[in-house]
């Protein structure tokens, strides 16, 4: 079930897991036309992990909401393991985000008045209806380190706790791709350091594709290539 986008992992005939060509996006506020993407093309193999680094407004979360299926282009294609997401209708783009793809951000976004594991357990929800979902959510918690805050609520957890219960949630799923904006900027960096740690080992041990936006150099350091933008296009790879 698990299986919008992998169902064709063997027809896809080139090399990616995302390949983004000649993406534009245009914000109109008012009178005036906002350029976030300027023509971004990108392609990015099985298991790579990606940091984008540029300056605030460069386009960097908006080319990962797009990716991410939380935003349509103005024009251009983002390619997933083949699969063109913006042929994709409400309900596979909702499946597409809920199994495809997993979310950090900077912010965390839990849900205030669930706790730890009642988070974790969101995105099984729909996914994994015939499981013991408080088992599931239990053991990805643990591999986090979290098994004696799985009753806390976010409030009651410190922001690097609080950042790998969100990434418990958006690895519930087993998903191909991991999409993180930011996800240290709100912690200080010896905490920051632990998580990225985290997602590289994800990387490593699961083979799982991951793209880190970061204003942090000790983070791109670790990653196995940096994309730079500036002005809604990609200025060095
Ligand atoms: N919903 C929106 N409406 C209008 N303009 C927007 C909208 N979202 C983003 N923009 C504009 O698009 C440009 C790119 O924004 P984006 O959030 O992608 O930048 P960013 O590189 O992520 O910046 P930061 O490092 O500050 O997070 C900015 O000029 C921003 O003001
Ligand atoms: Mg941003």
């Amino acid at each position: 079930m698990n299986s919008l986008i992998s169902d064709d992992t063997n027809k896809h005939s080139n090399e990616f897991v995302i390949e983004v060509k000649n993406l534009y996006k245009t914000y109109k506020l008012g009178t005036e036309t906002i350029t976030a993407l300027n023509g971004v093309s990108l392609g990015i193999v099985p298991g790579e992990m990606v940091a984008i680094t540029g300056p605030s407004g460069s386009g960097k979360s908006t080319l990962m909401h797009i990716i991410g299926g939380l935003d349509r282009p103005t024009s251009g294609d983002v390619l997933v393991l083949g699969k063109n997401i913006s042929r994709l209708n409400q309900r596979q783009l909702a499946q597409y985000r809920n199994t495809t793809i997993g979310f950090v951000f900077q912010s965390f976004y839990l849900q205030p008045t669930l706790s730890a594991i009642d988070n974790v357990k969101l995105p099984l929800v729909f996914t994994k209806k015939n499981v013991d979902r408080t088992a599931v959510a239990k053991d990805v918690l643990g591999k986090l380190g979290l098994l004696d805050r799985l009753k806390n609520k976010p409030s009651e957890l410190s922001g690097g706790q609080r950042q790998r219960v969100a990434i418990a949630r958006a690895i519930v799923n087993n998903p191909k791709v991991i999409l993180a904006d930011e996800p240290t900027g709100n912690l200080d960096s010896k905490t920051g350091k632990g998580v990225i740690e985290l997602l590289r080992n994800l990387n490593k041990t699961e083979g799982v594709t991951i793209i880190i936006v970061t204003h942090d150099m000790s983070v791109a350091e670790l990653c196995d290539r940096t994309i730079k933008m500036r002005d809604g296009q990609i200025i060095n790879d």
